[in-house]
């Protein structure tokens, strides 16, 4: 039995769904708010003695933890929990600062449990085809890519009473893509590429002036094999809920995902369309492409959110504790998707220059030679 803990029970409740997978259990919660523990605990059948203000103490009593709390907590609440050898699923994103970048990548380097971040976009439904199409080299070689994640969250900056939240602080203590994971990672899977530069750009707080923060920020990013990506976050801009939009480039065909205003996702594919002027349905491809376990998914599944990917992400994560393939997001790509956020406020900073992103997985063999 793998007994799992979630911290941060906001978020963090949608992955009760652990509780569907055999010999896993979540057994134990922990969160700052009395009520919210009340809340989850009756509403998931949580013995009273296993609910936690003390985020330590739950730990002597699991396995692996889920860690739904505030993004500032994230680098803290995995270290502590990868150094008494527990397994961590970490919600987006892994870390605040480049400092605990480093400081999580050798924790989980050292530590007997398993790390994942919970970048669940990587799982959803036209990104996993296509990620497929791509392997199969469907589009050639692919050159340029754009992500955005555009959702209007002023309505979750601010209390009631007026005060800010740990959104609203969170954002005015960052410039630049700092929420970067949703569009980096699609992008990095379907390309099968890491970011190793990037350089931002900022609208300015203009529809938003007493918030001081850009309505949207803009990042080039560069590749290790040369690829282009644009990602944009905007987290401000007056306009309806639409949040995610992706498209990719190569030599022999590309993809435009939906906007989500009744359109659909639309491909082309040099060898394949007869019509050089004609996009053609995504949808038409998956009976083809789409792996078998989202063609015919389980009940659970189609239940789980965002289009029943949450519940794969699950799957590998139970999969990779149990020591049957890798996580699926490890540490590194956690890290390496982080940083463009990260290295983004940096490079505004020196007025949108091109800064290097470090690649974690060279951060061991540095330490040991600097040693
Ligand atoms: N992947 C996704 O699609 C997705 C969606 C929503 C939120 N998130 C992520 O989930 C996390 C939580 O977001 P949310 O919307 O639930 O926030 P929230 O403010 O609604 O809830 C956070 C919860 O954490 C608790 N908490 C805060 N500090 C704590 C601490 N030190 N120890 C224990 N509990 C603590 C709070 O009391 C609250 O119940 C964020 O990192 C956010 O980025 C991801």
């Amino acid at each position: 039995m793998i007994r799992v803990g979630i911290v941060g029970v906001r978020r963090g409740s949608s992955f009760f769904a652990l509780n569907h997978f055999d010999g896993v259990r979540v057994t134990a919660i922990c969160d700052l708010q009395p009520e919210a523990l009340i809340a989850a605990g009756e509403a998931h059948g949580i013995a009273a003695d296993m609910r936690f203000a003390d985020y330590a103490a739950m730990l002597d009593h699991v396995d692996a933890v889920v860690v739904g709390t505030p993004i500032e907590h994230h680098a803290a609440q995995s270290i502590a929990a990868l150094e008494a050898g527990k397994h961590v699923l970490c919600e987006v994103t892994a870390a605040e600062t480049s400092d605990q970048c480093r400081a999580l990548v050798a924790a989980a380097e050292r530590s007997a449990g398993v790390y994942m971040m919970a970048e669940n976009y990587c799982y959803r439904r036209p990104v996993v085809l296509v990620r497929e199409m791509a392997r199969q080299g469907l589009f050639g070689e692919l050159y340029y890519g754009e992500g955005e994640y555009v959702h209007n969250c002023r309505a979750l900056r601010y209390h009631p009473d007026g005060s800010l939240t740990w959104r609203g602080e969170w954002r005015l203590r960052h410039t630049g893509v700092s929420y970067p994971t949703h569009s980096v990672g699609p992008l990095a899977r379907i390309f099968d590429d890491r970011p190793v530069s990037v350089a931002c750009g900022g609208s300015g707080s203009v529809c938003n002036p007493e918030f001081k923060h850009d309505d949207c920020n803009l990042a080039l990013v560069r590749t290790a094999r040369g690829g282009l990506w644009k990602i944009r976050v905007d987290n401000h801009s007056l306009r309806p809920h639409n949040m995610a939009f992706y498209q990719v480039q190569g030599t022999l065909g590309c993809w435009e995902s939906s906007r989500g205003l009744g359109d659909q996702d639309v491909v082309w594919l040099k060898d394949r369309s007869s019509d050089p002027n004609r996009w053609e349905p995504l949808s038409a491809l998956e009976s083809e492409f789409l792996p078998a376990g989202y063609l015919h998914p389980p009940e659970e599944a189609l239940r789980a959110g965002h289009g029943g990917g949450d519940w794969w992400e699950l799957a590998d994560f139970v999969a990779a504790v149990r020591g049957e393939r890798p996580p699926a997001v490890d540490v590194h790509d956690a890290v390496r998707w982080t940083l463009v956020g990260i290295v983004s406020e940096q490079s505004l900073a020196c007025g949108g220059s091109a800064l290097p992103i470090e690649d974690p997985a060279e951060w061991r063999g540095a330490a040991q030679s600097a040693a």
